[in-house]
């Protein structure tokens, strides 16, 4: 693998899914590949999870960490090109980026969409700039549109906790929430659990009220309703996020009533087990009692985004030039 920025940069998921569970069970294993290597993380946005699994996960491998918030220790940056920087920004990101590149052998960047302009965040300027020009492999922490991290580590748990015989049922459920949220985390879920049905390995089914439609590119052969309760009718997992409008883009619309799971919700699943990527915001977007109750894996799901990560890297690793 090149890069890792979205499922299609994943030649077989099904190997990178096995590759995960196998360094779940021997983690040390590689810390020769990473042995004088140096994975540099840069976040332009908040992180827990995202940060310290990719960190960890290069521990593991034997490299060297160096993690920069660079939306409060980095210069301002410039992404436009035929422009007199007279302004607030100081370095322009053809630079920025390839000194990075001149440090790491593999760069991790986060950077989330401003929910202002959709073409602008839908064209992922800052992302594609930032791989134009930093030289090395680029790792997506969550880009404006997508987090294929957090949707490898989902595969990867139901993978690992599915013990039926036919393919499980998974449903995508909108969330209520008070702010305007990114699509990235449903728009990655919905690309890989697409992908996971061509591949036979789960149905997939996506629920959420009217004028909460994902981009169409996202959710090829997904069945997608706006009755929560027929979505959840036999379910297996239950993937619970909450993302704001893509139509009327970057605004708060009032939300309906009776999207925020409770255990009454999961009374016609199939003892449903209930998935969160988190942050989540107890009681707005998902009941306290599933979170704290036997259907939850939320703990487990985030504990699987280390050996997602160890998998992208080792195969990143294992591809340098
Ligand atoms: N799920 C996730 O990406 O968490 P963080 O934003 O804390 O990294």
């Amino acid at each position: 693998m090149k890069q890792f920025t979205s499922v299609a940069d994943v030649a077989d998921i099904k190997q990178l899914v096995d590759a995960a569970l196998a360094l779940k069970n021997n983690p040390y294993a590689d810390q020769q590949l990473g042995k004088n290597k140096t994975l540099g993380l840069i976040f332009l946005n908040p992180s827990l999870r995202t940060r310290l699994s990719t960190q960890k996960a290069a521990i593991n491998l034997g490299m060297s960490v160096i993690v920069m918030n660079m939306d409060k220790e980095g210069w301002a940056l410039e992404t436009q090109d035929g422009i007199v920087m007279n302004g607030t920004t100081v370095e322009h990101i053809r630079e920025a980026a390839a000194v990075m590149g001149q440090y790491c052998d593999i760069l991790g960047l986060r950077s989330f969409p401003k929910l202002i302009n959709r073409e602008e965040d839908y064209n992922e300027d800052f992302f594609n700039k930032f791989i134009a020009y930093c030289g090395v492999p680029v790792v997506s922490l969550e880009s404006a549109t997508r987090h294929p991290l957090q949707s490898l580590a989902d595969l990867v748990t139901i993978k690992e906790t599915w013990k039926g015989a036919a393919k499980p049922k998974v449903v995508l459920t909108w969330a209520p929430h008070v702010k305007a949220l990114p699509q990235a985390v449903p728009n990655s879920f919905s690309e890989w659990m697409c992908k996971a049905q061509q591949e036979g390995m789960v149905d997939f089914t996506i629920a959420h009220p009217a004028g909460f439609e994902l981009m169409e590119d996202f959710t090829p052969g997904a069945t997608i309703t706006h009755n929560l309760e027929e979505a959840l009718n036999g379910a297996d997992y239950v993937y619970v996020k909450n993302w704001s409008s893509y139509e009327e883009y970057g605004k708060v619309l009032p939300f309906p009533e009776g999207w925020m799971l409770t255990n009454d919700h999961l009374k016609n699943t199939n003892n449903a087990k209930v998935m969160h990527c988190l942050p989540v915001r107890r009681n707005l977007e998902l009941s306290a009692e599933v979170l704290d109750g036997p259907h939850s894996l939320v703990i487990h799901e985030a504990g699987n985004r280390l050996w997602a990560a160890q998998a992208v890297l080792k195969d990143l690793l294992q591809d340098l030039t």
